[in-house]
């Protein structure tokens, strides 16, 4: 397919897994994928078990925990028996809890595992899980959402950022054995959503001020990227590809 073709046709009959589907870029991935013909299988903590395979332009709900081995397990197995491959994989799932760079006091041992459980540790999980199945995919590829935080250094907290930028170096290892697999990596910086508990106005005009665009970038924005990178962007592996209006530079 040409880049052109790509664009309208990618995603028809395409299986795509959505993990984090249920949040603010998950659902604008998901449902942008939908809109374009895929079949979409939304996964996070919160989602109930649909009983059946989505049809093309159709969604389903698998539960699953990116901190739990065995949960990741049990959504592969599921995802196996209903498509026996997946074509297009986004992570968009994260967490994170706001902490001033400069209190390392407050960085507590907690915070940081979770942040690393949920945003390096719980990505290997879930690609050690879905290996099998991107194998057997048609033109497979990764998309999984990261943060301007992890080259800027300025996130909702340190852990975060290193959290993210640890996912930036492991999509360079894993573009470079695991291909023809791609890994593309989708970095954002901050969006006006719940994401981060306690962001208010003040916050959100700091960071259109540093943003040379002059504005936030939007769930939907970045689910554009997330698809161009999984469908048209078809020679580009182990890259991360900033969302950000140039809020890195
Ligand atoms: N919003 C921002 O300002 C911003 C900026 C830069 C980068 N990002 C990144 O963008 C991604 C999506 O963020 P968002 O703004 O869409 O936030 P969001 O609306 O809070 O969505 C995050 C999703 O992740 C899921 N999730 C969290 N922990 C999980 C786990 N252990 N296992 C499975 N699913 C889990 C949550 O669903 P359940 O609770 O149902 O599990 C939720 O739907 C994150 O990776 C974040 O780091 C966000």
């Amino acid at each position: 397919m040409n880049p052109v073709e790509s664009l309208r046709h990618g995603f028809d009959g395409a299986v795509v897994l959505v993990v984090g589907g249920r949040g603010d870029i998950g659902s604008a991935v998901a449902r942008q994928a939908a809109e374009l013909g895929a079949r979409v299988v939304v996964a996070s903590r919160g989602a109930t078990k649909s009983g059946v395979a989505p049809v093309p332009g159709g969604t389903a709900e698998l539960p699953v925990d990116l901190t739990d081995s065995d949960s990741v397990k049990r959504m592969c197995e599921q995802l196996s028996a209903w498509f026996g491959r997946i074509d297009v994989a986004v992570n968009a799932a994260g967490a994170t809890k706001s902490v001033p760079a400069g209190n390392l006091g407050l960085l507590s041992d907690d915070v940081v595992h979770e942040v690393f459980e949920s945003n390096a540790i719980g990505p290997v999980r879930l690609i050690r899980g879905l290996l099998p199945l991107l194998r057997d995919g048609s033109d497979p590829v990764v998309v999984q959402v990261s943060s301007v935080a992890a080259r800027t250094g300025q996130g909702s907290n340190t852990a975060y950022s290193g959290s993210k930028a640890a996912l930036d170096a492991m999509v360079i290892a894993w573009a470079k054995s695991l291909a023809p697999i791609r890994f593309v990596n989708v970095a954002p910086s901050a969006l006006e959503n719940d994401f981060v508990p306690g962001r208010g106005p003040d916050f959100y005009e700091r960071t259109v001020a540093a943003t040379p665009m002059g504005r936030l970038a939007t769930p939907e924005e970045v689910a554009a990227a997330v698809l161009v990178a999984a469908r048209c962007l078809t020679m580009t592996t182990g890259v991360v590809i900033a969302v950000d209006g140039g809020r890195h530079l």
